[in-house]
């Protein structure tokens, strides 16, 4: 796929103007994307603003939520904090990869199954930082869950929720390999 915008100057969000754009390839989700982009744009940026790929949320944009956590070589990562000209050739995933052959997560399916989402907009972030941890950790405990997702913020559900959701699937992983 190949994604261009009009590549020359133009104004920024703080009003300086943008440097040349570079043309980069990025492999999200099993699929390659080329984008021009700034050399300042962050992959927040270019997956919701050139990509379309919005459910990676946007939150403080300076590393303190984790709602726009995505994962890089299967670790996850800040997108707001990382440079897109920075990940060139490393596997990308994001909560839209996230589903395979139109199968839900067992991650998803638990969250769905315990309401461990309520407004939702941390939840992209929840699942991929739990995803990780499950793919290091097939059995992880109530306080390697909480390490994990201690950078990811929710101001709904109190976590406790979330934090059964994790350990309801891990017991699946655990079991379905019995
Ligand atoms: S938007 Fe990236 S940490 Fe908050
Ligand atoms: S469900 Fe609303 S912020 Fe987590």
């Amino acid at each position: 796929m190949f994604y261009t915008g009009a590549v020359g100057t133009a104004k920024t969000k703080g009003g300086l103007l943008e440097s040349q754009k570079t043309l980069i390839t990025l492999q999200i989700n099993g699929e390659r994307y080329e984008v021009a982009v700034t050399v300042n744009k962050t992959l927040l940026e270019i997956l919701r603003e050139d990509l379309d790929l919005t459910g990676t949320k946007h939150g403080c944009e300076v590393g303190e939520c984790g709602t726009c956590t995505v994962l890089i070589n299967d670790q996850p990562i800040l997108s707001c904090l990382t440079l897109g000209v920075e990940i060139q050739g490393q596997k990308i995933t994001t909560i839209e990869g996230l589903e395979q052959n139109g199968k839900l997560h067992p991650i998803q399916q638990a969250f769905i199954e315990l309401q461990a989402a309520q407004c939702g907009y941390c939840t992209p972030g929840m699942l991929l930082s739990s995803k990780a941890l499950l793919d290091e950790n097939k059995n992880p405990s109530q306080d390697e869950i909480k390490e994990a997702l201690s950078g990811n913020l929710c101001r709904c559900t109190g976590y406790w929720k979330i934090i059964e959701a994790v350990e309801l699937t891990a017991s699946r992983l655990g079991a379905s390999k019995e």
